[in-house]
């Protein structure tokens, strides 16, 4: 006779046409998705996600931060629950996956379980952090972080956008700032499914990827300050140009990001000139570098290198430099047991698997401080992420939500 749950697996049809239905609300320009943290778009996500879970039996609540708990009760009422979930927050040209897989693979972990009668000892909660993305409020993984302890809810309620609205003030107007405080939750374990966001599975040719860490980052914050000026008539050598430095910086950053190789990367994403007219040039820009390492002695190596770097660049130039560090991790070391869980359930189900190092940051980052936590990953075509065009296959999501749901069951102790 089969052991209990031997031939649990998931309804692969069912999470995707999930992934289908969420992927309608907030969309892009280019068949993804622009659902950014605490939009209107964010706020019609999480109702529709929150009516899915009722009506799988779930149980909401919700923290001060707008992370959704959804618990399905277990059967020993002292036991800390197993937490599955990851982001419904885009960035702004996102994919339908990075994110929204983790979350409704979890609500998929419960609609399986309900579908077999499995019951378990612990409970089992899956959870939507909120602005994981850190698109439009820096830092990153920025509510998992309050729950962890890394930053107070000051910190995250005043965190402004581009346009200076603030976090707080968001989160108020879509209606999500729950009752519970944040972080007060204890968890037995946390995993988390996402999509690669890189091309190492693809090429391969692994179904699943066993995360054994994941690297950490630095985001650095420049404000060059120069001369507004007149680019037709102030001449070459009247210029205090802010652009030049910028320019020059993000040169020099990609420099040392290839004498680090390999392990490392850098790059700049996000650059604000002001005023960013064609024939004026910039009297200030603000701009980040995103610089990530599993090594810490590279990460911050290169990290201090940078700024010392930038600073002598600048005033060659006669042009004012400051940095801010807004967003930052350390490497992160998954949880060994955790780990082997996934990686057995990949062995039970016959689906080949590696190990992997995540490049991306993830909320299992921040979980990780405060439970033992890992990560399932699967492929996405071309490696291709915080793109519109970002793509996965049906059975890519179903092989490693299966993953997911025996490595949750087995942790969460099934009960016959
Ligand atoms: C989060 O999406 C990251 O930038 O790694
Ligand atoms: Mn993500
Ligand atoms: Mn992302």
């Amino acid at each position: 006779m089969a052991a209990p749950g031997q031939n649990m697996r998931v309804n692969a049809d069912r999470l995707w046409d999930s992934l289908m239905d969420m992927a309608k609300i907030g969309p892009g320009v280019a068949g993804g998705n622009n659902r950014q943290t605490l939009t209107d778009a964010d706020a019609e996500g999480r109702k529709l996600f929150q009516s899915w879970c009722e009506a799988a039996g779930l149980t909401m609540g919700v923290d001060k931060m707008g992370n959704m708990f959804m618990t399905r009760p277990g059967t020993d009422p002292d036991a800390l629950p197993v937490y599955v979930g990851s982001h419904l927050d885009t960035q702004p040209t996102g994919g339908k996956y990075d994110g929204v897989l983790g979350v409704l693979a979890g609500l998929e972990v419960i609609r399986s379980m309900n579908d077999l009668n499995i019951k378990t000892k612990h409970p089992i909660v899956v959870v939507n952090w909120t602005n994981e993305e850190g698109a439009r409020f820096a830092p990153a993984m920025l509510a998992s972080g309050v729950f962890a302890g890394i930053h107070s809810i000051d910190y995250a309620y005043d965190r402004k956008d581009m346009e200076g609205l603030r976090f707080g003030d968001e989160l108020a107007r879509i209606g999500w700032i729950g009752d519970e405080e944040v972080g007060a939750r204890k968890m037995h374990a946390y995993f988390e499914y996402h999509i690669e966001q890189g091309p190492i599975l693809e090429a391969e040719d692994k179904q699943i990827g066993v995360v054994t860490h994941c690297q950490g980052l630095w985001w650095l914050e420049f404000t060059l300050t120069g001369k507004e000026a007149h680019t037709g008539s102030t001449p070459m050598n009247m210029r205090v140009n802010a652009g030049l430095a910028m320019a020059r910086i993000m040169e020099m950053t990609q420099a040392i990001a290839m004498e680090n190789q390999p392990g490392c990367v850098a790059g700049v994403g996000q650059v604000k000139f002001s005023p960013n007219s064609r024939n004026v040039l910039p009297g200030t820009v603000v701009f980040t570098i995103d610089l990530r390492s599993p090594d810490q002695t590279k990460l911050d190596g290169m990290r201090a290198r940078i700024e010392k770097e930038a600073a002598a660049i600048a005033e060659v130039l006669g042009v004012g430099c400051s940095v801010e560090a807004v967003g930052h991790f350390d490497p992160v070391t998954f949880d060994p047991t955790l780990v082997s869980a996934v990686r057995k359930a990949a062995e039970d189900l016959g689906y080949s698997h590696m190990n992997l190092i995540s490049g991306a940051g993830h909320d299992a980052c921040w979980a990780a401080k405060v439970a033992p936590a890992t990560m399932v990953m699967c492929p996405c075509v071309g490696g291709l992420s915080h793109n519109e065009a970002e793509e996965i296959s049906k059975d890519w999501a179903g092989a490693g939500c299966d993953v997911l749901l025996r490595a949750v069951v087995e942790t969460a102790g099934i009960v016959e």
